[in-house]
């Protein structure tokens, strides 16, 4: 079984907007992929997770079971939006262990899908031991301080050989706010960031008083931005980051993981053909080497994977588009600077077994399973591609039969013919 895939908030600045990251990423994650298997930890003692979460009676467990060595997938409980969350607590101790052993942990746990780990504003053990964990390490910055402090943190994932792991994030940015006449915040923070050689995401969390409102009320809950703020520009940076978050998830390929070696006959293919292999089926994480799936190729990223039969039937059953013969190939283009440009469009086009165009559906810009689906496709949020050509096979085969030497070379020259034939139609 494969661990899950874990994104970790730190920053050692306090009141950057961890805690509200954290949890408004869990909600949207899960909004955006039903299907995906969510869960949140914190090791802070504010409770704001618990706070957002919880459903039901106080759970039996909590995340101080987790440093005693409690299996995590028996901590976590079914929470409010369909995340699953740990219970937090008031005092946790740093167990006697390297904080690398959490990692150790997670990784032989059952839990699937991503793991969310809100920290504490101090680099102790918990924010080690979480770092150490991650996948994926956002660090809200929201003032040069939060920038400074960053470093310590890169540090930690340097030494530990993942400081690629490490994506600043402009956090309680106001949009307004200047340092003078030519300069805003937010753009000297991008700066200041790119300057020390930080990966900075194109993604800013504005500050927005009716976000600040939702923690502080009297009421006892804390309301996500979803379902209380989504009239606000931060409704759409947390889906932005969300579906960041979801790319990079299923982006770790064949080639990034040494244990895969006797994947499903896949070994002893040419390093060309393993090289951007996805290792999940992008519409549920699920790993998809095992077993038949069908074949899909992005052009522009080169990555390729397959989808898993029953996964690929929901997509096909949103089109209206009627796939009659296994022999067909669907094709999904985007035009123009992501789904963004008035111009741009997505279309779905379904070519026979002789590469002729059968038929073209504009599917617009309205949030679907394929909208959904195509981020984790392609690598990167929607409103980042330009000009995507992904293509699907209608059949479903085992990997190692489709990535053999005869199939894979039909595939290549099946998408070839239909890339040109696309592009002369103008499709992208
Ligand atoms: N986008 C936003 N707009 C306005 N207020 C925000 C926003 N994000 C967070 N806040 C508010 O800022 C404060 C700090 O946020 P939060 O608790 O998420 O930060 P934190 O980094 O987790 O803090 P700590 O370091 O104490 O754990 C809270 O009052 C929260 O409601
Ligand atoms: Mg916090």
């Amino acid at each position: 079984m494969k661990r899950p895939f874990v994104v970790a908030v730190a920053s050692e600045k306090g009141g950057v907007g961890k805690t509200t990251i954290a949890t408004n990423l869990a909600v949207y994650l899960k909004a955006l992929h039903e299907d995906l298997p969510v869960t949140i930890a914190s090791f802070d003692n504010h409770f704001s997770v618990d706070q957002m979460f919880a459903l039901g009676p106080q759970p039996e467990g909590n995340v101080a079971n987790l440093l005693e060595g409690c299996p995590i997938e028996e901590l976590a409980v079914l929470g409010q939006y369909g995340v699953q969350y740990v219970a937090s607590s008031q005092r946790l101790q740093p167990p006697g262990h390297d904080p690398a052993w959490l990692r150790q942990r997670v990784s032989a746990s059952k839990l699937e899908g991503i793991l969310i780990l809100d920290t504490r504003p101090i680099l102790d053990w918990f924010t080690e031991a979480a770092l150490l964990t991650a996948d994926l390490v956002l660090v809200p910055v929201k003032d040069r301080a939060a920038l400074i402090n960053a470093g310590s943190l890169r540090k930690i994932m340097a030494d530990a050989g993942r400081a690629e792991k490490v994506w600043l994030l402009p956090s309680l940015v106001d949009a307004r706010a200047r340092l003078n006449a030519e300069v805003r915040v937010y753009e000297f923070l991008v700066y200041g960031a790119r300057e020390r050689d930080y990966q900075v995401l194109d993604i800013c969390i504005s500050k927005s008083p009716k976000v600040e409102g939702l923690a502080s009320g009297f009421s006892s809950r804390i309301w996500p931005v979803l379902t209380h703020a989504r009239n606000t520009s931060v409704h759409g940076q947390f889906k932005k980051l969300a579906e960041f978050v979801l790319s990079n998830s299923a982006t770790e390929t064949f080639e990034d993981r040494s244990d895969s070696c006797g994947e499903g006959g896949l070994a002893g293919l040419p390093a060309a053909r393993r090289r951007k292999l996805i290792l999940e089926c992008p519409l549920c994480c699920q790993q998809s080497l095992h077993a038949d799936g069908h074949f899909f190729f992005d052009l522009s990223s080169r990555r390729r994977g397959f989808l898993h039969p029953d996964c690929c039937d929901q997509l096909f059953a949103e089109l209206e588009l009627d796939v009659v013969t296994s022999e067909e190939i669907l094709a999904l283009t985007i035009e123009g600077l992501g789904l963004v440009g008035p111009e741009s469009r997505l279309t779905a086009h379904l070519f026979d077994a002789d590469e002729t165009l059968v038929a073209s559906e504009d599917l617009g810009k309205e949030k679907s399973r394929v909208h959904n689906t195509l981020p984790m496709i392609i690598g990167r949020p929607l409103d980042a591609a330009y000009r995507e050509l992904v293509i699907i096979n209608c059949q479903a085969m085992s990997p190692a039969e489709q990535m053999g030497d005869d199939l894979y070379r039909r595939f290549a020259s099946r998408r070839r013919k239909i890339a040109r034939e696309l592009r002369l139609a103008g499709f992208f």
